[in-house]
């Protein structure tokens, strides 16, 4: 306790002298006459009195001192810098005795830390011309009231008798490198409290009449950038005035001139306009309005004026200009120009532009890449149109720096014309050849309501970019869907996998993106094709066709975002003869719950009276499953609840069909007495449970095309069948409810049906579920032995069985056989039937 008092005491004691210590800090001043220089502290305005000077212990709120005089003072306060400003102001007579040229010295020293600001008053013979010439690292213009990264200012003024004109504002870092002006100048440099320059950075010379207001010199020593504003910017440039800006470029070099900001007065006579001095020109001067595109490429140094006019005394206006040089090297110091050809291209831009365009300001000093159409037109973007040849060049060391970005519009305004058209998605040579990196080529496939795109990779096929399986190519498509009311964005593909085919409805537009400088050789075999399709039904159907041993991933459109309420979607999936594939979900539920209509996923073989797997968003979606033959999975989805999205991966791999003959035989001849076992108990079971929740699935697409009580295909089948009986009555239930629905009033419900009035395919309707799986296969293909022993398993021990075991989890696990197309009628006798 008692140390930590002596502490406490030693410590406040030290702070005490401290603080003596810095308000005793005494600065004297002294000015001597012939300099010529007036010191002036005084608060800075608004700051509240919180800290005074004190001169032979009178304290003052200000303090001049004059040259000649010799002043000791001290600050009351121990941070002055927080109150105080300080302006060291020099006059250099050159009018009426001869000028001090040289080095301009902060002078003089000793002065306490505060804001200061030099000021040199330069009175000079209106004939003479003075030259300012700055030091590396030069000056860089910037916007009057802008602030430099160091707080280092300089403000030049130009005085003309009486008026004072704002030649510019400028940080310490730049291609500024003399300002040389006529008359007198106001020269300032600002200074803050913290920092200490030895120098001022600049010299004066006296040089002859420049018979302007001012000539600025700028040093371009390579790639670089420089934007430059008129005297007063942005308020007008004198009247009938005249200055010039010098550029200073190494000869091998292409400087580009480029006018991002400029205002014109009301002239009464003579014309504003721009002068150039080009090296090399037999037409100097090259006289611009402002208004003109500006020459590019020019090689080497070059000057350029600008000349005010008489303006209208009643409306002046204001002449004013900022704008920007831009200097780089040619293309391998030369000319190279190339040819492009897009004489026999249709309806396509292409555009040349630089990696950061047109994201870009004329404030960023880094080189930015020209394109030039011709010698003397060059910008930051140039841009293409089919049907013609261009002869380009670049300005620019480094291509690398330099992108393309085309895009080509196909559509189709009458079907009939179109439609056995085959288009080659493919980037022309006259592209690919450049030795610039492609960014992006866009198509987009236009075409009216009905008529739906179709797009084939017949030979490198597509893989989908999903996490399990990223695209590693050099380029990749991405593929929107776009409608009036919503992108679809049917995901990214890379060639190289099992798609070999993507319908879509709507307006397509597909963008390759290129990815390292691989596509220059890959581009050599690219294999997109489109054609325009009649009317399809899904959002969008892939045709999958893998080669053997392929393992592959796939994902529902709008991935990670969730596919669009009430949008179905499809995959046909072939399977190799002499293949078996595997299908299996990522996850084990859809993830959703539905405000309106509801989500399905069916999955059926493609082969006459083949079952049907249905799971309704609130099922567990189905454990791995067994094809045999090429296969039709379904994804349709509801409206989910908010913040909810449908993302479903799934997997397909396969596998080599083993046939073994025991099994064969043993179904074979155990089926007819399974049969009517596994019926017996399914009825007994089914008719217990039947007022519970009947779980049934239905596929969205054909619901309603297919409405209960029209006569389907699979009539015949499904008479023959006795098993469909039981689940029948359960669909009749679901289907009765939506006959009501479509009949009455629209429910929202309908929406999910909607995608799907087109014309009904040849394929047979969507079946209810059903679940004798076995039997239909056993029924319909015996060459087909069941190959894992879990199915093996199930043949033996009937589907009904899981269908108990699913009711008895609350979970309805129904798998379903091939039959839609069930009369109400016909579903009410078997209803007798039962009872
Ligand atoms: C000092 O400045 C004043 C006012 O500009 C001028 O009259 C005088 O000649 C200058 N003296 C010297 C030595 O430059
Ligand atoms: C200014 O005054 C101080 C003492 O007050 C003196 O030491 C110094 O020599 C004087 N300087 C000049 C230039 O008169
Ligand atoms: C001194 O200059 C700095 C930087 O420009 C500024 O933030 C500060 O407010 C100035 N202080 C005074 C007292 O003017
Ligand atoms: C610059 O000033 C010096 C001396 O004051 C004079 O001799 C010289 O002629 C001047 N130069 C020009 C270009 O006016
Ligand atoms: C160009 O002028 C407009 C209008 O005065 C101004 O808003 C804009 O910031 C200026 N652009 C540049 C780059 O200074
Ligand atoms: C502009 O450049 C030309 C040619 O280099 C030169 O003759 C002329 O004096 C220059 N003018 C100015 C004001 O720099
Ligand atoms: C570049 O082309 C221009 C115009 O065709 C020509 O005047 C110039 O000499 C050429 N430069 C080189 C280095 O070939
Ligand atoms: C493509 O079509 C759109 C809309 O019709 C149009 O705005 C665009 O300019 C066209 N692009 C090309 C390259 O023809
Ligand atoms: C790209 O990925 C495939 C598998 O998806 C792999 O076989 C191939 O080696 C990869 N290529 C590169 C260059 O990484
Ligand atoms: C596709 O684009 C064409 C032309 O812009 C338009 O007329 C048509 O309605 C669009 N189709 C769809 C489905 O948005
Ligand atoms: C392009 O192919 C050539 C020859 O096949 C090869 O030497 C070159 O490295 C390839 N370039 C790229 C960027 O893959
Ligand atoms: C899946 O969708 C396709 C295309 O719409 C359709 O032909 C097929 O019958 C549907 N299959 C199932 C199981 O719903």
């Amino acid at each position: 306790m008692a140390v930590g008092c002596a502490l406490l005491l030693a410590a406040a004691l030290l702070s005490a002298s401290a603080q003596l210590l810095r308000r005793e800090a005494s600065f004297t001043i002294s000015l001597r006459t012939v300099d010529n220089i007036t010191v002036m502290i005084k608060l800075r305005p608004g700051v509240s009195q919180g800290c005074q000077i004190r001169v032979k212990s009178l304290p003052r709120s200000d303090l001049k001192i004059k040259p000649g005089e010799n002043v000791t003072f001290t600050f009351t306060c121990k941070t002055p810098e927080e109150y105080f400003i300080m302006e060291i102001q020099k006059n250099i007579d050159c009018v009426s005795g001869p000028c001090p040229f040289g080095d301009v010295h902060l002078y003089p020293p000793g002065l306490p830390r505060l804001n200061r600001t030099f000021i040199w008053d330069v009175k000079a013979s209106t004939k003479a011309g003075l030259e300012l010439k700055f030091a590396t690292p030069w000056l860089r213009q910037i916007e009057p009231g802008g602030t430099c990264p160091d707080f280092i200012r300089y403000n030049i003024n130009s005085c003309i008798d009486t008026a004072t004109v704002n030649i510019g504002t400028f940080c310490r870092g730049g291609s500024v490198s003399r300002v040389k002006l006529q008359g007198g100048v106001i020269m300032a440099l600002h200074l803050p409290w913290n920092s200490s320059p030895t120098t001022s950075g600049f010299n004066i010379a006296n040089r002859s009449s420049i018979k302007r207001l001012c000539i600025i010199e700028s040093t371009l020593k390579e790639e670089s950038s420089v934007t430059l504003m008129s005297p007063n910017y942005p308020h007008g440039f004198p009247e009938d005035e005249l200055m010039t800006w010098q550029f200073v470029v190494p000869s091998n070099m292409r400087a580009s001139v480029f006018f991002h900001n400029y205002s014109l007065s009301n002239c009464e006579r003579k014309e504003e306009r721009v002068e150039y001095y080009i090296p090399g020109s037999v037409s100097n001067p090259e006289v611009f309005k402002l208004s003109d595109r500006q020459p590019a490429n020019i090689a080497g140094s070059f000057n350029l004026s600008l000349q005010g006019c008489d303006q209208d005394a009643q409306n002046p206006g204001i002449l004013r200009l900022l704008f920007q040089v831009i200097v780089q090297h040619p293309q391998i110091d030369e000319n190279v120009t190339h040819l492009v050809d897009l004489s026999r291209e249709w309806d396509m831009t292409v555009t040349i532009h630089s990696e950061g365009w047109p994201n870009w300001s004329p404030f960023m000093s880094e080189p930015i890449c020209l394109i030039c159409k011709d010698l003397r037109t060059c910008d930051h973007a140039l841009t293409l149109v089919s049907g013609a040849i261009y002869k380009i060049s670049f300005l620019c060391k480094d291509l690398a720096h330099l992108r393309i970005t085309a895009e080509k519009n196909i559509s189709c305004v009458d079907f009939w014309r179109c439609q056995r058209k085959i288009y080659a998605l493919s980037v022309p040579k006259a592209i690919t050849q450049l030795p610039i990196r492609l960014h992006k080529f866009i198509w987009k496939l236009l075409a009216p309501e009905l008529i739906n795109v179709e797009i084939m990779s017949p030979t490198l096929k597509l893989q989908q970019h999903v996490p399990e399986q990223r695209c590693n190519t050099s380029y990749s498509y991405s593929i929107i869907s776009a409608t009036p009311e919503r992108d679809l964005n049917v995901g990214i593909f890379c060639p190289g996998g099992s798609i070999e085919k993507i319908q879509m409805r709507n307006n397509v537009t597909i963008s390759l993106k290129t990815f390292g400088k691989g596509f220059f050789n890959e581009s050599n075999h690219q294999d997109l094709k489109m054609s325009f399709v009649q009317h399809i039904k899904d959002e969008c159907t892939f045709t999958v066709s893998p080669g053997p041993k392929a393992r592959l991933y796939l994902q529902t459109p709008n991935w990670p975002y969730g596919l669009p309420p009430y949008v179905s979607i499809s995959w046909y999936i072939t399977v190799p003869s002499k293949q078996v594939a595997r299908l299996g979900f990522s996850k084990d539920r859809m993830g959703i719950a539905c405000e309106t209509g509801r989500a399905y996923v069916n999955i059926q073989e493609q082969k006459l009276g083949a079952e049907e797997t249905v799971r309704r968003e609130d099922e567990l979606l189905p454990e791995p499953l067994d094809m045999y033959h090429s296969f039709w999975v379904n994804i349709s989805n509801c409206k989910p609840v908010d913040k909810m999205h449908l993302t479903l991966p799934f997997w397909v791999t396969f596998a080599e069909k083993k046939i073994d003959l025991a099994v064969i035989i043993a179904v074979v001849s155990g089926a007819g007495l399974l049969v009517a076992i596994g019926l017996t108990v399914y009825c007994v079971r089914k008719k217990k449970k039947k007022s519970q929740n009947p779980m049934v699935g239905v596929y969205n697409t054909n619901v309603n095309t297919e409405m209960p009580g029209k006569q389907g295909l699979f009539k015949k089948g499904r008479k023959n069948n006795e098993s469909h009986v039981y689940a029948v009555i359960d669909d009749a239930m679901v289907y009765g409810h939506l006959l009501k629905e479509s009949n009455g009033s629209v429910a929202p419900e309908v929406d999910v049906y909607r995608p799907f009035d087109g014309p009904i395919g040849s394929l047979p309707p969507s079946p209810p579920p059903l679940s004798f799986r076995k039997d239909i296969k056993l029924s319909s293909s015996v060459e087909e032995p069941p190959l894992l022993t879990e199915t093996d398993h199930d043949a033996y021990t009937f589907a009904h069985q899981k269908t108990g075991e699913s009711e008895n989890n609350g979970d309805a696990n129904e798998k379903n056989n091939g039959d839609a197309s069930i009369s109400l009628l016909e579903n009410k006798e078997q209803d007798g039937l039962e009872e």
